[in-house]
């Protein structure tokens, strides 16, 4: 995207580029991040008020008369970069995410005409805002395919549909649970179990596709660190990334539409609020593609999901309150039974685990000290309100060497 003020992030060390970028937009200037081997002419072209070396340059950066700053911690003081950017660069600090959404709105105008646009819609964050923006740019050209799983938590796929049938765009929900534990049926290596979902979300996916008819255009909600990471900045090769679900190559259109390719994370989330998508969808919790299927161990079934699905519920209930608030928090349900007893009687039944974690960036992660009262009225609660469960127990552990998800 053209802007006139533009900050260059040269990418010496994957660790401080998207931060050094993030850092800079916060502050109101426009930033993109470039290799670090980009040519000292490209350079001279894009014509940036600065530079920022993200790591440590092993080029000569001083010679371009452009001020440079090298960022190469992750404890970079704010007033530092001010400086930078208001006094060595003379930014003026217009960049604006209102300015982005009328620019896009502009654009997939310009782009789709009077013809329609098909996306495939999770329910995330990324490809909520997806829809939003194109139902603000090209109301009544865009359907939304919502592919129901059934591995959803306790009531997301209605509030999913209650949300953007609001939207002036047409929403197809598949309601395909039957079809997913189908296919799950007996499955218990977690690997097999996400390989089986993928394929049949894109198998629904295309079924419906097909019923609509040819649409030209695809869109996704591709987001810039997905493109940053697949390698792909800014005309270098860009490696595949299909964001939305693993769709496949294969599909029969003309062009994908990827207007949120641009932002950051935080980013997609304020134009969500400005969309007016409701807080709650906007500032949801990473939740994996597979959903549910990868926090049963074991075998999935209609029975467990509905055991962990009430226990989540109240997870998530208790925990939304806890300041300041964990990165990410969640019920898994184990394979693992054991003794209890209720009512005067014996059960054996399964162990429940609590999960909850902090993290900037869930490459790594510690546990969350959660208050033991807290603690204890969620065990309280589980063990009064949902019948399945014999005990419950919390995850200590941190990334590395536990991952977030159990599977
Ligand atoms: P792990 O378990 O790898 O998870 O530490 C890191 C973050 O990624 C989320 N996650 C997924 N997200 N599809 C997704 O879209 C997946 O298959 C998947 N697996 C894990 C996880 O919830 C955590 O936020």
């Amino acid at each position: 995207m053209s802007m006139k003020e533009l900050v260059l992030v040269l990418d010496f060390d994957v660790k401080y580029r998207e931060l050094a970028a993030r850092m800079v937009r916060d502050l109101g200037v426009y930033a993109e991040i470039w290799p670090g081997d980009v040519s000292i002419d490209r350079i001279r072209a894009l014509n940036p008020i600065g530079i920022i070396a993200a790591g440590e340059p092993t080029v000569d950066l001083f010679g371009l008369s452009i001020p440079v700053m090298r960022i190469s911690c992750t404890h970079t003081a704010k007033d530092e970069l001010h400086n930078f950017l208001f006094n060595a660069c003379g930014a003026k600090g217009e960049y604006k995410l209102e300015d982005y959404i009328d620019r896009q709105v502009e654009l997939i105008r310009q782009t789709v005409g009077t013809q329609k646009v098909l996306l495939a819609l999770s329910g995330g964050v990324d490809s909520s805002v997806c829809a939003a923006l194109l139902s603000k740019a090209i109301p009544g050209q865009l359907t939304c395919v919502f592919v129901d799983h059934g591995l959803m938590r306790l009531g997301e796929g209605d509030s999913i549909e209650a949300i953007f049938s609001k939207h002036d765009l047409d929403f197809i929900r598949v309601n395909a649970a039957d079809r997913f534990l189908g296919k799950l049926k007996g499955v218990t290596d977690p690997e097999q179990k996400r390989k089986i979902i993928g394929e049949e979300f894109i198998r629904i996916f295309e079924e419906e596709a097909k019923k609509l008819g040819r649409i030209p255009f695809l869109a996704q909600g591709t987001i810039y660190p997905d493109i940053v990471e697949s390698g792909g900045v800014h005309g270098e090769t860009i490696k595949s990334h299909h964001n939305v679900g693993g769709l496949p190559d294969n599909l029969d259109f003309d062009q994908l539409v990827e207007p949120l390719s641009g932002l950051f994370k935080n980013e997609v989330r304020k134009i969500g609020i400005m969309l007016g998508l409701p807080p709650a969808l906007v500032n949801r919790q990473p939740f994996p593609g597979p959903g549910l299927a990868v926090r049963v161990m074991g075998e999935v079934t209609f029975a467990k999901l509905e055991i962990l699905r009430r226990a989540d519920a109240i997870v998530r209930e208790e925990l939304d309150n806890l300041d300041p608030r964990p990165s990410q928090y969640f019920a898994v349900l184990t394979d693992t039974f054991s003794v209890g007893v209720k009512d005067g009687q014996r059960t054996y039944d399964p162990v429940l685990a609590i999960r909850a974690v902090n993290t900037q960036d869930f490459m790594t992660v510690t546990y969350t000290p959660v208050p033991h009262d807290v603690l204890g009225k969620m065990a309280d609660r589980i063990s009064g309100e949902v019948d399945g469960v014999s005990r419950v127990v919390y995850d200590i552990s941190s990334k590395p060497p536990g991952t977030v998800e159990w599977q």
